[in-house]
C-alpha cells in the first residue's frame, strides 16, 4: 500500500468547506491541485453550484478542463471561501506565498475573501517566516534592479528567479526576486510596511493576517483543521 500524500489529505479535505452556491477562490499549486479535483468531482456528483475566481492561469486551465464554473473579478466584489496553499505559515497564521509565483493574483483574491483555508503538508509549518524559504516579491522588469538593491538595505538577499535557464516571468509578464533573510523576517508586520514603500514593487509575498483556517495533511493519513 503506498504512503499518503498529506497534500493530497488536506487538498481534498478543504474542499468539504465548499457549500452550494458559493462564490469560491481557487488558488494555486500542488496541494490546491487536490482541491480542484475534488471540487470538480463535487459539481458533477452533487451538482454543486459554484463560481470558481482562479488565481493564476494554471488554475483556470485545470477548472475549465474539470468543468467548475468559472466567473472573474469584474464580476466579484466579494469571495466566500478561498482555498491556497502556502510555502512557509507561522504560528499566527502569518504566511510566505509565491513559490508557484501566483502571489499577486492570490493576494488580491485572498483580499477580498470572507474566510481563506489554507491547505499544507507538515513542513510547511514554521515558527518564524523567512526560515526555510525565501519571500517572493513581484516586481516590473523596468525597476528589478532599483528594487533589488532597495530589498538589500531592508537586510534581504535576492535573487532573480529563473526556470529551466531562462528569466521567469509571472502570469502578470513581471518577473520575480525571491529574497533569502540571513535569520529568517524578524518582523513580518514592519517589513511589509517597509516593502510596500518601494516604488516598482508590485507584492510581496508576504500574507499578514489573511489565513482563517489551516488544514495540514500528515504522511500518516490523518488531517488537523485548526482555526484561528
Ligand atoms: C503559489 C503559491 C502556492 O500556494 C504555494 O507555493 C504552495 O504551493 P504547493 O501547494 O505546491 O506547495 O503561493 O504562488
Amino acid at each position: 500500500m503506498s504512503t499518503p500524500n498529506p497534500k493530497e489529505i488536506a487538498g481534498r479535505r478543504a474542499a468539504e468547506f465548499v457549500e452550494d452556491d458559493m462564490t469560491v477562490g481557487l488558488g494555486t499549486g500542488s496541494t490546491v491541485h487536490f482541491t480542484l479535483v475534488r471540487l470538480a468531482e463535487r459539481v458533477r456528483d452533487e451538482r454543486l453550484r459554484i463560481r470558481g475566481v482562479p488565481t493564476s492561469i494554471d488554475t483556470e486551465r485545470k477548472a475549465r478542463e474539470w468543468g467548475i464554473p468559472l466567473t472573474t473579478l469584474d464580476d466579484t466584489a466579494t469571495i466566500d471561501l478561498t482555498i491556497d496553499g502556502a510555502d512557509e505559515i507561522d504560528d499566527a497564521f502569518q504566511m510566505v506565498k509565491g513559490g508557484g509565483g501566483a502571489l499577486l493574483r492570490e493576494k488580491v483574491v485572498a483580499s477580498i475573501s470572507r474566510r481563506e483555508v489554507i491547505v499544507v503538508g507538515p513542513e510547511k509549518l514554521v515558527k518564524k517566516l523567512g526560515s526555510t524559504f525565501p519571500l517572493p516579491i513581484e516586481v516590473v522588469p523596468f525597476a528589478h534592479a532599483t528594487v533589488e538593491r532597495r530589498l538589500r538595505t531592508l537586510g534581504a538577499l535576492p535573487t532573480l528567479r529563473t526556470r529551466e535557464g531562462r528569466t521567469y516571468t509571472t502570469d502578470n509578464g513581471n518577473l520575480i526576486l525571491d529574497c533569502r533573510f540571513e535569520h529568517g523576517i524578524a518582523d513580518p508586520h514592519a517589513l511589509e510596511s517597509d516593502l510596500a514603500r518601494i516604488p516598482g514593487l508590485v507584492e510581496s509575498g508576504l500574507f499578514i493576517d489573511l489565513a482563517h483556517i489551516l488544514v495540514i495533511g500528515h504522511p500518516t493519513g490523518e488531517c488537523h483543521v485548526r482555526k484561528k
